[in-house]
Order: structure tokens, then C-alpha cells, then sequence
């Protein structure tokens, strides 16, 4: 029992210090679940905002990096989402069940619209952290990420899933936490035991990739990377929530609207201008989001249809207040009752004392509603 003690102590002080510090660091992601206490992160430290944050996985917890890219044209559906998990069918029951808890799964959108998506299984994973900058391999999966201070490059070579190429991502807003920067001592629950840090909270992206061995899905469009975790299984505190993030004009946005299962909403809202941040908060009246047009009830619950559009207020803090309509354009995942993606149209009206101005763009937006 000691015995076990002083290992479990040795292996958290490990984990702990190799974000603090500006040395790079490997982590590995054994592809079966790990029985024991998962460790996990939700204060920030001074770096490793994009670092692995649950360790060991186990069959209650996940961590995952995620990755999406839309046009700017919205006559363009054209999308893509990378997502790189390290997490059990068990903690995040949308996953196809599998042993195997390192996976990478790429979803498309084609410029008219239509679907295509592929999973590639790893033998694990390995996450290589520096500084705030990443790396990532799910080994034999074909699957892997790279990253500098300008940007990141997912790299894919999975042939036996379907698809080869690239997907780059040139940063041009700063990351940030829930409620603020990315500084040390920020909290990092996005709602009750969700992680989450935004690594990339827009970027000028190019999408270059071979699908099926001969169809090339090629284009150019914004981009965003963050990651979230958690120590319990996904909607044990959940209800719903709306996430949402697009490029209105200068304007780089995200946002989160939260509803736990006691009823309690949290939020997060961030924007920034020419690679500053305009307002980056958690507080009540940050942001708020509601469904519009058909199926518009709120709370939304499983049985109700997805709404046609949301409309987004957020606070921009020096350039004034932001009322965002958006339109759902298409899908990008098959209809269920728990999980919509969308890519979508917005119109903003930004106020600022008398003024006010008018701006357009493309977003790409969920909503999950877990309860009747
Ligand atoms: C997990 O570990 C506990 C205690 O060490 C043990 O009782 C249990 O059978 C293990 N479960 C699995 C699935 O191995
Ligand atoms: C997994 O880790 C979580 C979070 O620390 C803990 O609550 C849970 O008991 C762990 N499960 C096992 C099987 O050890
Ligand atoms: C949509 O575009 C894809 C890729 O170009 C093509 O394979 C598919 O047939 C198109 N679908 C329709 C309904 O036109
Ligand atoms: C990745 O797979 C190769 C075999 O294909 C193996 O030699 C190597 O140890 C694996 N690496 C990790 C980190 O699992
Ligand atoms: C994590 O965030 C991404 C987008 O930011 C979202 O697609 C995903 O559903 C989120 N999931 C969880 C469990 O936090
Ligand atoms: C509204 O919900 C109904 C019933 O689920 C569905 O048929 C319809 O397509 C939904 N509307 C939109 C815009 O998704
Ligand atoms: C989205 O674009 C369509 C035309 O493609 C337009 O009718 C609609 O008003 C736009 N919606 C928003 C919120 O900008």
C-alpha cells in the first residue's frame, strides 16, 4: 500500500512539473484503458496550454484535441474536423465502441454539402509537449500533428482509411482559457468537470487532401483548434450546451453557452482584433446564446428538432456589443437526437454608443442536448 502510494506520488509530481516548466516533455497514451486514478488538470499552469491534461486515461475520463477548418465563402460548405482522442466509448458514449481508445477521425463536408468521414485506430499515442506548443502521433493510425510558433500542420497518410494530405493552420488570435489569457492560475472548467483550452482560436487555414485515393478536397478558410477533458463521463453534469466560433469581419470569435443538469448556465465568450484580445471572460452576461427560427424551445431537449438558427450576443469589450444571427446551412454530422455540428452563415451588428456597424461571415457550430 505505501508502496503504492509513493509511486502514485512520484508519477503526479512528474506529470505536474512537466507543464510548468519550458522543457520539452513525452507523453505517452497507451491505446487500452489504464484502471487506476486518472490525474487531471484544471488550473493553468504558466505553458503547456495544449498538453495532455488527464493522465492515465481511464474508463470514466478523456482528453481529447480537436481541429476544424470552414470556408469563408457561403456559397462554399466546404469543412473539415480532425479530432485526435484519447478517450473510452465508456467516457464519451458517441464513439464507436472499440478497445482501442486512441483514435483519430476526420469529417468532411463537400462544397455542395455532402458528407464523408473516416476513423483511423492507433496502437497509442504520443504527445510531445513544449513550451505551449505541441505535438502529436497516434501511432500507425497514419494521424499526426506538428507545431510552431506560426501555426500547426496536421499531416494524415492513412490509405486504408481513405485519405492523404494536409491541413494547416496559421494562427491569427491568440489561445486562451474558459474565463481569460493563457496565463498561469486560470480556471479551466468550462462548465462542471469539463476542461477546455483553446490553443487556436482562429487561424488563416488551407485544407489539401485525397480522399478515396483520387477525389482532391482542397480549399482554403479559417481555422480553430482547442481541446477539452474530464474526470467523469461525459453528461454526468451535462444538459446541453452551444459552441460556436467564426470570423465576422476583423473579428475573431468563440463561445460556449452551458446548461448543467441543475440548471445552472455557464459561459464563455471570447473575441480579438488584428491578433489582440478584445474580451476573453466568463462571467455571466459575457455572452449568451439561444436557438431561432423552427425548433427554437429553450432549454432544447432530446426530443426537440435542431433550431434553423442561434442568435449570439457577446460583449466585445471596447468595441462595444455584438448581435449575431446564424443560419444553419447544412449539417455536418447524420441527424440523432444528442449531437448537431453545423457550418453556418452569420450576420453581426456591433454597437458601440450611437454607432453601429454591420458584418458578415461563416461559422461552424454544436449543440449537444443530453436530457428530456
Ligand atoms: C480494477 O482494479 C480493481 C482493484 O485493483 C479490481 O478489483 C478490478 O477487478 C479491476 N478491474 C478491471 C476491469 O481490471
Ligand atoms: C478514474 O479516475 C477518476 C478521476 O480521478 C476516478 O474518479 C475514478 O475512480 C477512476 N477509475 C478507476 C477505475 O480507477
Ligand atoms: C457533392 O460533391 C462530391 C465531391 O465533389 C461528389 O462526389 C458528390 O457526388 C456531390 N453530390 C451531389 C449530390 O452533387
Ligand atoms: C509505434 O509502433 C511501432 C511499431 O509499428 C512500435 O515499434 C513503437 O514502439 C510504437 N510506439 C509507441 C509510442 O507506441
Ligand atoms: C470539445 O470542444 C469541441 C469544439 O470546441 C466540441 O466539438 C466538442 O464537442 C467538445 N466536447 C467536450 C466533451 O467537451
Ligand atoms: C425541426 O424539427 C423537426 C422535427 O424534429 C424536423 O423535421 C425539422 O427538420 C427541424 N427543422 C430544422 C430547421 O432542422
Ligand atoms: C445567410 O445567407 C443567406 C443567403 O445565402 C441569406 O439569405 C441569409 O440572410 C444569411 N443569413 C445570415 C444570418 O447572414
Amino acid at each position: 500500500m505505501t508502496r503504492r502510494i509513493i509511486l502514485l506520488g512520484i508519477f503526479c509530481q512528474a506529470f505536474f512539473a512537466s507543464a510548468s516548466r519550458h522543457v520539452e516533455q513525452s507523453f505517452y497514451i497507451p491505446s487500452d484503458l489504464q484502471n487506476r486514478t486518472s490525474y487531471t488538470v484544471f488550473e493553468s499552469l504558466a505553458s503547456g496550454l495544449d498538453g495532455p491534461k488527464v493522465q492515465p486515461i481511464n474508463a470514466t475520463t478523456f482528453d481529447w484535441w480537436y481541429f476544424d477548418v470552414v470556408s469563408t465563402n457561403p456559397a462554399d460548405l466546404s469543412t473539415a474536423v480532425v479530432t485526435f482522442f484519447s478517450t473510452p466509448p465508456s467516457a464519451f458514449p458517441f464513439l464507436t465502441p472499440s478497445n482501442d481508445i486512441t483514435v483519430a477521425v476526420l469529417w468532411i463536408s463537400y462544397l455542395n454539402g455532402s458528407l464523408w468521414s473516416t476513423a483511423s485506430y492507433a496502437d497509442g499515442a504520443t504527445v510531445k509537449v513544449d513550451g505551449d506548443y505541441t505535438s502529436g502521433t497516434w501511432n500507425n493510425s497514419g494521424f499526426s500533428w506538428t507545431s510552431t510558433e506560426s501555426g500547426y500542420l496536421i499531416e494524415i497518410d492513412a490509405p486504408d482509411a481513405g485519405v492523404t494530405g494536409t491541413i494547416g493552420f496559421k494562427t491569427v488570435a491568440p489561445p486562451h482559457y474558459p474565463c481569460g489569457p493563457a496565463e498561469a492560475g486560470q480556471n479551466l472548467e468550462l462548465g462542471p468537470h469539463i476542461g477546455w483550452a483553446n490553443a487556436i482560436s482562429d487561424a488563416d487555414s488551407t485544407v489539401d487532401l485525397h480522399i478515396d485515393g483520387n477525389t482532391r478536397f482542397a480549399f482554403k478558410g479559417t481555422g480553430y483548434h482547442d481541446k477539452n477533458w474530464s474526470d467523469v463521463t461525459f453528461g454526468t453534469h451535462i444538459a446541453s450546451w452551444y459552441w460556436g466560433r467564426g470570423r465576422l469581419g476583423p473579428y475573431s470569435l468563440v463561445w460556449w453557452d452551458v446548461l448543467s443538469r441543475t440548471g445552472a448556465e455557464t459561459f464563455s465568450a471570447y473575441a480579438a482584433k488584428d491578433n489582440k484580445i478584445l474580451a476573453a471572460s466568463c462571467a455571466p452576461g459575457s455572452i449568451k446564446a439561444r436557438p431561432i427560427g423552427q425548433n427554437s424551445t429553450y432549454p432544447p431537449v432530446l426530443s426537440t428538432g435542431n433550431p434553423s438558427g442561434y442568435r449570439v450576443e457577446l460583449d466585445l469589450g471596447p468595441d462595444g456589443k455584438l448581435e449575431l444571427d446564424l443560419t444553419v446551412l447544412a449539417p455536418l454530422i447524420a441527424l440523432n437526437p444528442e449531437y448537431a455540428r453545423f457550418v453556418g452563415n452569420m450576420s453581426g451588428s456591433i454597437t458601440c454608443g450611437k454607432h453601429t456597424e454591420k458584418l458578415t461571415g461563416m461559422a461552424l457550430f454544436e449543440q449537444f442536448k443530453l436530457t428530456e
